[in-house]
């Protein structure tokens, strides 16, 4: 029996993006939509929860109806609504929670709560060159730094992760130090392209102990004290930063394959998408005779396309509860997650 086609509607509202996307099950990505909402933040110099809910409400109904328009579909063609349960901020699930939940109670059809970072895990897999498994998988966002061991879909077992701030926050506090704009992840890395490399040292953080967890927290201060004796070298203080930042990570994705003898790194999240630290994980790969396997650039960052194929994923394996509460798990560990 040829399985039945699917087609499975993603909604991401975690924090400051609202993302759509719809996936098929014969044809892959049909569509995928992001309302960004970085200028509303801005002023504030980070996301403003409450703000962030607001904006999630007015957004995801038209994004759907475009998302759809765009397929070609109509909302009796969806089989199925995945939605982000968590991590992320209470009020944002909430909207996505709500809108997918209702949604799929109109329909007859199965709301699928999915975990964001396995949504950003897998993010990779929307490409035509995909990894195998099993691999490391290296994730770096705003929220989290983790390097997990991905067995298959589902089983994940955390090998490491920060034990204060993540990259991605450090990135954005360092640009803040250096007075750039919000986010700052991508200002600070291109301003780093105009600095020199040599100018400054930097420590790379938890690196000369054994292990497999990480520490920014100190790299931002060491930017902060730099900057107060040196302010007119912004750009090199930029690059010492981008620089120890990004072999740190580069340290502990070779001690990750190394350990469980892998051949396959997948890197996701907002920070995968800086370009010296892809550069630095294909040089190690190579020495090592591994690969290194990201997402496009547009869907490093928060998006609707990587939930649809979570979603999509656990719809076909029949994988969701039928609860038509409106349930939300603003903290919710990927090992809590089922094999498929
Ligand atoms: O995955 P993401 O969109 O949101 C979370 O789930 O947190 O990641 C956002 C993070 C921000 O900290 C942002 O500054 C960082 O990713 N980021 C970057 C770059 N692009 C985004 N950091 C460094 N270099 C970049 N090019
Ligand atoms: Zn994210």
């Amino acid at each position: 029996m040829t399985p039945r086609k699917l087609i499975t509607l993603g909604i991401e509202s975690s924090c400051d993006e609202t993302g759509i996307g719809l996936f098929c099950s014969d044809r892959g990505l049909i569509a995928h939509q992001l309302y960004s909402q970085t200028d509303i933040h801005a002023e504030y110099g980070g996301v403003v929860p409450e703000l962030a809910s607001r904006d999630h409400i007015r957004r995801v109904i038209p994004l759907i109806k475009s998302s759809l328009l765009d397929a070609k579909l109509h909302l009796s063609d969806i089989n199925g609504i995945a939605y982000t349960a968590g991590p992320g901020l209470a009020g944002a699930l909430l909207v996505g929670s709500a809108i997918a939940r209702s949604m799929a109670w109109s329909l007859n059809i199965p709301a699928i709560s999915v975990n964001h970072m396995e949504g950003h895990l897998l993010a990779p897999l929307l490409e035509e060159d995909r990894p195998e498994f099993p691999f490391v998988a290296l994730l770096v966002s705003g929220g989290h730094t983790m390097l997990v061991d991905v067995h298959s879909i589902g089983k994940y077992k955390i090998l490491g992760e920060s034990v204060d701030d993540a990259v991605g926050e450090a990135f954005d506090k360092t640009a803040k130090i250096l007075g750039l704009g919000y986010p700052g992840g991508p200002a600070l890395a291109e301003l780093a392209k105009k600095g020199d490399k040599n100018k400054y040292k930097f420590p790379r953080p938890m690196t000369d102990r054994p292990g497999l967890d990480f520490s920014f927290s100190g790299l931002k201060t060491y930017a902060r004290n730099t900057f107060s004796k040196y302010p007119d070298n912004k750009a090199d203080i930029a690059k010492a930063f981008e620089v120890a930042a990004t072999q740190t990570l580069m340290i502990k994705c070779r001690r990750a394959l190394e350990q469980l003898n892998y051949s396959s790194l997948v890197v996701a999240g907002g920070v995968s998408a800086n370009l010296s630290l892809r550069s630095e994980l294909d040089k190690m790969c190579n020495k090592l005779g591994a690969r290194a396997f990201y997402p496009r650039q547009e869907f490093c960052t928060d998006n609707g396309a990587m939930i649809a194929l979570a979603g999509h994923y656990r719809l076909s394996a029949e994988q969701f509860n039928d609860d038509s509460e409106i349930t939300i798990k603003p903290r919710w560990s990927l090992e809590e997650l089922n094999a498929i």
